[in-house]
């Protein structure tokens, strides 16, 4: 009989995480109860936001669990259906996990149509490209004109970010953890300039890349860059705070960056976080004018592939260490 393989939290990290901390088992595949369906997961995107899940920082996602199937969006096809709603071979995006076979209540999963390619779902017309669309345009309000700020450019939420601002006619600065992902972002995506904040005088390129200051940051990472991004703010600047990638990957995170509130009062900055969930009534507004950009060539989705199940734990450790340019999918 054919097995569902699944990938399990076998042990909450405490300090970095590891590969050892999950474990592969085989599991029975289960028929769907009423309103139900049984998705086949084609592949599921690895992101750097689940690790605050395991952190316990993430705390909408309440607390951490060890023993159960790692957590994450995928795409699928519809392989039994127990719902009117939606038909066998239907390709949908669902909470999967990391395992071949998930059930979902069939309200509970997105249906992709078919002119649609169903791998954007994990990038621009999923998660990531959706939190990059509303953290950026209603959040950070950029104008043309403006000098806009991402950092960890060259991800999945962030090379899309700079994409994003780019069509909205400002000047774009990438700061990512190598020169490789830099001329990536200025060579291929159109980014005016980019940074590696592993060098030792990143403040002061920081500076030179941006003559006009800063009116809106992008910011993923937390820690040192926001630091850095505070002081190069423009009266009235926005930041748009969306994950603190800088503080996941420890148990030790460190406190928010000197200048708050101060430098908050002086410059009169907004500084707003925000969560994709509170935009759900929007989504489709988002995926129509995303889909419009990838058709017209304004927006490139890099994707960054590995390839089996087994493969997903130490793709998600070097993804946490920086070795991912775009979204990190794993195909199953
Ligand atoms: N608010 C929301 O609703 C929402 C939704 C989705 C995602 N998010 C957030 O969006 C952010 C990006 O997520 P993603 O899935 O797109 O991940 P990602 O950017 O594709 O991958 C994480 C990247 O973070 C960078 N990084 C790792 N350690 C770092 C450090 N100490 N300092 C600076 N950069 C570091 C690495 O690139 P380098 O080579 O540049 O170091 C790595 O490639 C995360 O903070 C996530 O929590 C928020």
């Amino acid at each position: 009989m054919q097995q569902n393989q699944q990938i399990l939290i076998d042990s909450l990290p405490r300090g970095k995480l590891q590969a050892s901390h999950y474990r592969l088992e085989s599991g029975p595949i289960l028929e769907p109860s009423v309103g139900e369906v049984l998705v086949k997961t084609m592949a599921f995107a690895i992101t750097a936001g689940t690790r605050a899940g395991l952190q316990g920082s993430a705390s909408y996602a309440g607390a951490p669990k060890s023993g159960v199937v790692m957590n994450g969006t995928g795409v699928g096809e519809v392989v039994a259906s127990n719902s009117a709603d939606i038909s066998v071979g239907t390709f949908v995006m669902a909470p999967t996990g990391w395992q071949q076979y998930s059930i979902h209540a069939a309200k509970n999963v997105t249906p992709i149509p078919s002119e649609h390619d169903p791998i954007h779902y994990l990038g621009p017309l999923g998660v990531n490209g959706l939190t990059a669309y509303f953290g950026l345009l209603d959040v950070g309000q950029p104008k043309a004109g403006e000098t806009v700020l991402v950092s960890a450019a060259a991800g999945s939420v962030g090379h899309m970010v700079g994409q994003m601002a780019k069509i909205k006619d400002t000047r774009v600065v990438g700061v990512c953890g190598s020169e490789a992902k830099g001329l990536v972002l200025t060579q291929n995506l159109g980014f005016d300039a980019s940074l590696n904040y592993h060098d030792n005088g990143f403040r002061d390129a920081l500076k030179a890349a941006t003559p006009d200051g800063v009116d809106v940051y992008f910011d993923n990472t937390g820690g040192m860059i926001l630091g850095s991004a505070l002081f190069r703010l423009n009266i009235g600047g926005r930041i748009a705070c969306c994950g603190v990638v800088s503080q996941y990957d420890t148990d030790r995170p460190e406190p928010g960056p000197k200048g708050i509130p101060g430098l908050l009062i002086n410059k009169r900055l907004t500084m707003r976080g925000f969560l994709l969930f509170d935009y759900a009534d929007r989504y489709a507004e988002a995926r129509k004018n995303i889909h419009a950009w990838l058709q017209s060539g304004q927006l490139k989705s890099l994707t960054d592939e590995v390839e089996g199940l087994e493969a997903a734990p130490d793709a998600f450790v070097d993804l946490l260490g920086g070795g991912n340019i775009g979204t990190r999918v794993v195909r199953v």
